[in-house]
């Protein structure tokens, strides 16, 4: 089989850990055509993909979650071009296997390059989003993988470490579910942010948890995200979340953010128990339909009134 990836040794060595950009082959597969994705569209199940729009770049930051509304997968794809609009087919793993060995056969060989890197918990979704979208600022729980296939982004990177950027008890929310990692987000910091241009066939990863934001540059966009876990996010999760139940439930302000040593690991063994046994309630995000897209006008939506939104239900 030839390779799908085609990385730099700085890349390769960076990959798990801080940001790694590198080529990547997907299209080739034929999986990334308009008829291909809007079969995918098709198939896709209510409880499986995410349908949102936002205001323009530049203007106040707003995000909103809709319905597809039976609107055929041909002209999703349309209005997907014509408007302001972001989906996201969910979890491979149940809907399109074909796709999920591509992005396994992807991770197997960067393991197979990088000896020591452990990945694990893949879960990967098709980002398929117009030419003038965007995605506010936030931060994601695992480690992620952008694979991009087509159009053309500008993601803007910010560094995890920073406390005033990303400070820990927000972090806890995230890791919580509480917020839909949306955070608190101030211009002033694009300055000291990292900004990355995609071009078709390319991947980045980037350090665990750090905030980012996307910006469509041009062309409809087409990508693979991928999360993972690797030991080493799984126990900064396990640190956080018990952190965060500590700062939430019983009024203690964690001091320590350490991801190694006998605090963490007990840190880690609580979070795993609490998720266990259920025992301690956190109040999650719920998601609510705002609109749909208008089946007559390709690229518009239609507002819902108040009597018919109702609960978007993911699994
Ligand atoms: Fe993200």
């Amino acid at each position: 089989m030839s390779p799908i990836l085609n990385a730099s040794q700085e890349a390769i060595n960076a990959f798990g850990k801080s940001t790694s950009q590198f080529n990547h082959n997907f299209a080739e597969s034929g999986l990334f055509t308009d008829e291909k994705l809007a079969e995918l569209i098709e198939r896709y199940p209510r409880e499986y993909y995410m349908l949102n729009t936002m205001t323009a770049q530049g203007d106040k930051p707003e995000w909103r979650s809709g319905e597809i509304n039976n609107v055929s997968g041909d002209k999703v794809l349309q209005a997907l071009t014509d408007g302001r609009i972001w989906l996201a087919l969910r979890r491979f793993d149940v809907v399109c296997p074909e796709y999920d060995e591509l992005v396994h056969d992807a991770f197997s060989e960067m393991e197979a390059l990088q000896p020591g890197l452990k990945t694990f918990k893949h879960n990967s979704s098709m980002l398929i989003s117009s030419p003038g979208a965007r995605v506010l600022y936030h931060a994601d729980i695992p480690y992620v993988c952008l694979f991009h296939v087509r159009g053309r982004k500008k993601l803007w990177l910010y560094d995890a470490e920073n406390k005033d950027h990303l400070p820990d008890s927000t972090l806890e929310g995230v890791i919580l579910r509480e917020t839909e990692e949306e955070v608190g987000y101030d211009e002033a910091w694009d300055k000291d942010a990292t900004q990355v241009v995609l071009e078709p066939g390319t991947a980045l990863s980037w350090q665990l948890n750090a905030p980012h934001r996307v910006d469509n540059l041009d062309g409809l966009n087409v990508s693979i995200t991928t999360d993972y876990f690797t030991p080493y996010a799984q126990k900064k999760y396990g640190v956080y979340y018990t952190n965060g139940i500590m700062r939430r439930k019983l009024g203690i302000d964690p001091k320590s953010t350490n991801v190694e040593g006998l605090s963490a690991y007990a840190k880690c063994a609580a979070a795993l128990a609490i998720k266990k046994t259920g025992i301690v309630k956190v109040a999650e995000r719920s998601m609510i339909s705002t609109f749909t897209l208008d089946p007559q006008n390709i690229g518009q939506i239609i507002d819902l009134p108040d009597s018919e939104r109702t609960e978007i239900v993911q699994l």
